[in-house]
């Protein structure tokens, strides 16, 4: 916050000095130190509500709650992969579907819309739910389309009934031999809905530094030309795709 205020004052200033360049605030912190907490960061997600194992009947997926707590703990835009066409609702309907038809016919099932502006996040989290040992096939799906992601810090997540998501952290590898892949998180599904579970993912999101607390503003640096002032903050370097601009007057954000 002192940082923040520094800059604040800048403002006030209003110096017109051609590139004034000036530097507030404490030393930059970022969690575990794996630089995470300097990137914008994404979600991406597919889950599948209607009847599942050991759940019953649900109106949201468990992978969709799990994304909840990530999102009210971290700060994460989120993609949803949604099939064109929907899964069976009744669980053995899709079981039966899985195993004899998209798996053995090693189909791409398509999504409806997609991340356009993959480019913008330098962390992306990926997960959803095992499906007979491994991700469902439209995850596969999403990663063909975005060979982008090589480059990026990948967080594999998911629910499962009992074989935990390893099998995420190897399709990543598989796919993406050069990212940098972190610490993945499994929760089962029958558990998911239990306030211990949010905690958990809590938890992870600091051990990976990329919860909110890990990423809140702890420096800013101002760079003054004649009618536009650029902030970074936390020492991401402010370019033209993003930061926040005080432009004649008027403020811009460009995330
Ligand atoms: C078609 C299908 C296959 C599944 N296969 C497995 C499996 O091999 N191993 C496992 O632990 N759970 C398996 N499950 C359970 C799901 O992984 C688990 O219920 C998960 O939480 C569902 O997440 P979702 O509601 O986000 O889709 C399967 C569920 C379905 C519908």
């Amino acid at each position: 916050m002192l940082a923040l205020g520094c800059v604040i004052v800048a403002l006030a200033c209003g110096s017109s000095d051609p590139e004034v360049d000036g530097t507030t605030g404490a030393t930059q912190q970022n969690g575990n130190g794996s630089g995470a907490a300097n990137g914008k960061m994404l979600v991406v997600y597919f889950s599948r509500a209607g009847e599942n194992w050991q759940v019953g009947y649900v109106e949201r997926g468990n992978t969709a709650i799990m994304v909840d707590y990530i999102r009210e703990q971290a700060d994460v835009d989120v993609f949803e992969i949604v099939p064109e066409v929907a899964y069976p609702e009744a669980y053995s309907e899709c079981i039966a579907y899985v195993n004899d038809v998209e798996v053995p016919q090693n189909l791409r099932p398509a999504y409806k819309n997609d991340v356009t502006n993959l480019a913008d996040y330098e962390t992306v989290f990926i997960g959803g739910p095992i499906w007979w040992a491994r991700p469902p096939m439209i995850i596969r799906t999403f990663l063909e389309a975005h060979p982008e992601l090589k480059d990026k810090r990948l967080i594999p997540f998911g629910t499962h009934g009992g074989s935990g998501v390893s099998s995420y952290t190897s399709l990543l590898k598989e796919y993406f031999p050069n990212a940098t892949i972190l610490e993945a998180l499994g929760i089962s599904g029958a558990s998911v809905r239990d306030a211990e579970s949010k905690t958990t993912v809590g938890n992870w999101l600091k051990r990976l530094g990329v919860d909110k607390q890990s990423t809140a503003i702890q420096s800013a640096q101002v760079r003054q030309s004649r009618s536009t002032r650029r902030y970074a903050l936390n020492g991401q370097p402010v370019t033209s795709q993003s930061g926040i601009y005080i432009q004649d007057g008027k403020k811009y954000i460009n995330k």
